[in-house]
């Protein structure tokens, strides 16, 4: 992750373009996601209310929040007005919130110097980001948002991924043939399943959680071994290799061959023995990890169920295949993708509170948007400003990209 510094002054800030306090509240728009399969919306009835009380406008497209189960009259009731059309709904809007990111002709849509905030997947969204660079928009990435603890509250990388690993754990439950917990009946005794997690970042630490409480054995295992602390204290088992993998910011680093070869070799023999394998292994900016080889997937009990959150970046098991569901030697592999839209509900909730606390850096008390981009949060998730990509290895592969 690179910090922007190009279009800093020498002050170290970046001005917004904004003249402060205006007599108009600022618009803040709110289009319906429009990505095949995504449920969630930007902002929820209860932050919205909190968002006119900052004497902001805010506009929610008609239908957007019908996927998540907040109907159009839960809006306009908390002081949002509903907009039937795309066009109204960013006549004059200074700032738009949205889930995913926005495709080219969205962008279209978007006058010079509208704020657009969300996820951006920037690296694999090219097209879309230089011409947000060409038409002077100014994108805010979520997932540029430092992990520091001053920027928990708007952390929707950790929202998202706690929605993930909850889904995964109900997801595993539900595709397994057996009782995840013990169970001592008039029919006999039965014994608890046993769920293995690989990876116990955020995600992971959710999906033990979830299994714990279904009364599953759990075990997990992370190349941080940082992480062993908090999975012992959620009540799972820490497999231990002699490897610490921390890197740069507490993500991991990728395995030198030695340590891949070791780690292949313990992770084998705990997934043979698991019920449900959750995995959740990543490295930012690179493939997925691969862990479980198709060798090893022919080691596993009969019944035994893969849920490879890891599927989107290629997977952490060799026969996943990403949004299916495959079945091999009575080994059931599930590859979903964008788990957090199967709870709408909930993952909207906590994305538009994170949204809400992303905006009190942006917008201040009396809903003036800031005049210079000050803040270290804003400054290194601000992606597109003023016609510059300001995230380093974005504008590296846009300018390899022959036009
Ligand atoms: P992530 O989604 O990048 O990766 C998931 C997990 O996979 C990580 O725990 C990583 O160590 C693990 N992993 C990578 N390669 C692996 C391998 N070969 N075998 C097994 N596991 C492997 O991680 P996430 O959930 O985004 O968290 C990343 C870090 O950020 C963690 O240290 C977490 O504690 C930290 N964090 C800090 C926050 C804060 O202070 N505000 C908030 C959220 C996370």
């Amino acid at each position: 992750m690179s910090t922007p510094i190009d279009a800093q002054d020498e002050k170290g800030t970046i001005p917004t373009g904004s003249k402060g306090s205006t007599a108009m509240p600022v618009v803040v728009a709110v289009p319906k996601e429009l990505a095949p399969g995504e449920q969630r919306v930007a902002t929820v009835p209860e932050v919205v209310q909190k968002l006119t009380k900052l004497c902001l406008e805010v506009r929610v497209e008609h239908d957007a929040g019908t996927g998540a189960y907040y109907p159009d009259e839960l809006f306009t009731a908390a002081g949002a007005k509903i907009v039937t059309s795309r066009t109204d709904l960013l006549d004059g809007a200074r700032i738009v919130l949205r889930v995913q990111p926005p495709t080219v002709a969205e962008v279209d849509q978007l006058a010079g110097g509208t704020i657009v905030i969300g996820f951006m997947n920037a690296t694999n969204n090219l097209e879309a980001v230089a011409r947000m660079r060409d038409r002077r928009v100014t994108a805010f990435a979520l997932e540029l948002v430092p992990r520091i603890t001053r920027a928990q509250s708007m952390d929707a990388l950790s929202s998202q991924a706690t929605a993930a690993g909850y889904t995964a754990a109900i997801l595993g439950a539900g595709n397994c043939p057996k009782f995840l917990p013990m169970l001592t009946t008039a029919a006999g005794t039965i014994r608890p399943a046993t769920v293995l997690i690989l990876g116990a970042g955020v995600a992971g630490l959710m999906a033990i959680a979830t299994a714990k409480r279904l009364g599953a054995i759990v075990e997990a295992y992370d190349v941080r071994r940082a992480a062993g602390e908090q999975v012992r204290s959620l009540g799972a088992k820490f497999l231990e290799l002699e490897i610490d993998a921390e890197s740069q910011g507490g993500y991991a680093r990728e395995l030198t061959p030695e340590e891949k070869a070791k780690e292949q070799q313990m992770v084998s023999a705990a997934v043979a023995r698991a019920d449900i394998v959750i995995t959740t292994a990543a490295i930012p900016g690179r493939k997925a990890p691969l862990l479980i080889t198709r060798e090893t997937v022919a080691t596993m009990r009969l019944g035994a169920v893969i849920v490879d959150l890891a599927a989107e970046s290629g997977g952490n098991c060799e026969l996943t295949q990403a949004g299916k569901t495959v079945h091999v030697h009575g080994i059931t592999i599930l590859g979903p993708q964008n788990l957090p839209s199967r709870v709408p509900f909930h993952s909207s909730q906590m994305y538009a509170k994170n949204l809400q606390s992303f905006l009190a850096l942006l917008v201040d008390k009396e809903g003036a948007i800031a005049e210079e981009f000050t803040d270290e949060i804003l400054v290194a998730s601000l992606l597109v400003h003023a016609g510059e990509v300001l995230h380093r290895p974005t504008r590296e592969l846009l300018s390899g990209v022959k036009p």
